[in-house]
């Protein structure tokens, strides 16, 4: 019997259960949030879909009844404030710092050998915190935020070829902020031809910026951060993990020395499995991406040190 729990039942969290069951990644999905109904309902809802689509997994929501998620191979916590137009991933760390880290103690009691994987923004400096205040090893702390960003420079990609996404490879490393992401151009592909053979360099410029701010140009549109990516871009990284995939997926994870960092929670590619992140997989980066990587692992350090300021750490 697999399990997976998912904290918070807005639209990132109902995403990505609604993910997880429909694809049968995990027997049951349990969601649950801190409002009233809101996940029975969501459960209630998604459930009635199972004969339509045809999924056997079991959804159940709760209202912050803990002892439901017990026994989760894998808790993903969506907890917390999004962002509103023209609000940084960064501000929502006074309110959600709190949040996350209640969250994720509470859940361990009850699923004391789960992994924990974070979406809750600022998604990198809260996979520091939970690394820091839960004292789990490292290999079972995840953020997910280079699956998000890697899927929106493909779709970015595929737009400016003309392709189908699905035939383009590309990874964002770095920090999962609007300034600090850093989508690899120079090692993105369609169908194995480097993309920088295919676009001209103010092309994939375009590109990367449009990565870079992909998700407050959401946050434009809809009035708040974005869901369907981020939901199912936790969901795909509990998939890997669950059905021991050893895929490499950039996710945020805690570094010793890699990449010349240590003591930060940073995205770079890792291979994910049973065990949660199986190893890291160090990129021989050139010059100008060493210096990228070096600055957005101080600008989340700064971000970090504000848990400290506001004493959650
Ligand atoms: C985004 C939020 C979820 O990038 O961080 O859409």
């Amino acid at each position: 019997m697999s399990k997976v729990t998912v904290v918070g039942a807005g639209n990132v969290g109902a995403t990505c259960a609604n993910v997880l069951a429909f694809n049968e990644v995990a027997d049951e999905v349990v969601m649950l949030d801190v409002k009233e109904g809101v996940s029975e309902g969501k459960a209630m809802d998604m459930m009635q879909t199972a004969q339509l689509l045809g999924f056997d997994s079991t959804l159940v929501g709760c209202t912050n009844d803990y002892a439901q998620t017990a026994g989760s191979d894998i808790v993903i916590i969506t907890s917390g404030i999004p962002r509103k137009p023209g609000m940084t991933r960064e501000e929502l760390i006074g309110v959600n710092a709190g949040i996350v880290k209640t969250v994720a103690e509470n859940a361990l009691k009850y699923s004391p050998d789960a992994i924990i994987v974070v979406i809750s923004n600022p998604m990198d400096t809260m996979t520091y915190l939970a690394l820091k205040s839960l004292g789990l090893p490292k290999n079972r702390i995840i953020g997910m935020g280079g699956a998000l960003d890697s899927s929106r420079f493909k779709y970015n990609l595929s737009q400016a070829l003309g392709c189908n996404a699905n035939e383009v490879e590309g990874m964002v490393i770095g920090g999962h902020g609007d300034t600090t992401m850093i989508p690899l151009a120079r090692l993105a592909t369609y169908k194995g031809i480097p993309v920088t053979q295919l676009l001209s360099a103010e092309k994939i410029e375009e590109v990367v910026k449009a990565t870079m701010v992909g998700g407050a140009t959401l946050t434009g549109l809809l009035g708040t951060s974005a869901w369907y990516a981020p939901g199912a871009a936790g969901a795909i990284v509990a998939e890997a993990i669950l059905h021991n995939q050893k895929k490499m997926i950039p996710c945020s994870v805690a570094l010793g020395s890699e990449y010349g960092e240590s003591d930060i929670c940073i995205g770079v590619p890792v291979i994910l499995g049973k065990n949660g992140i199986e190893k890291i997989v160090e990129l021989d980066l050139n010059a100008e991406e060493k210096d990228l990587f070096a600055k957005s692992a101080k600008a989340v350090r700064a971000t970090n040190d504000v848990l400290k300021e506001i004493n959650v750490l």
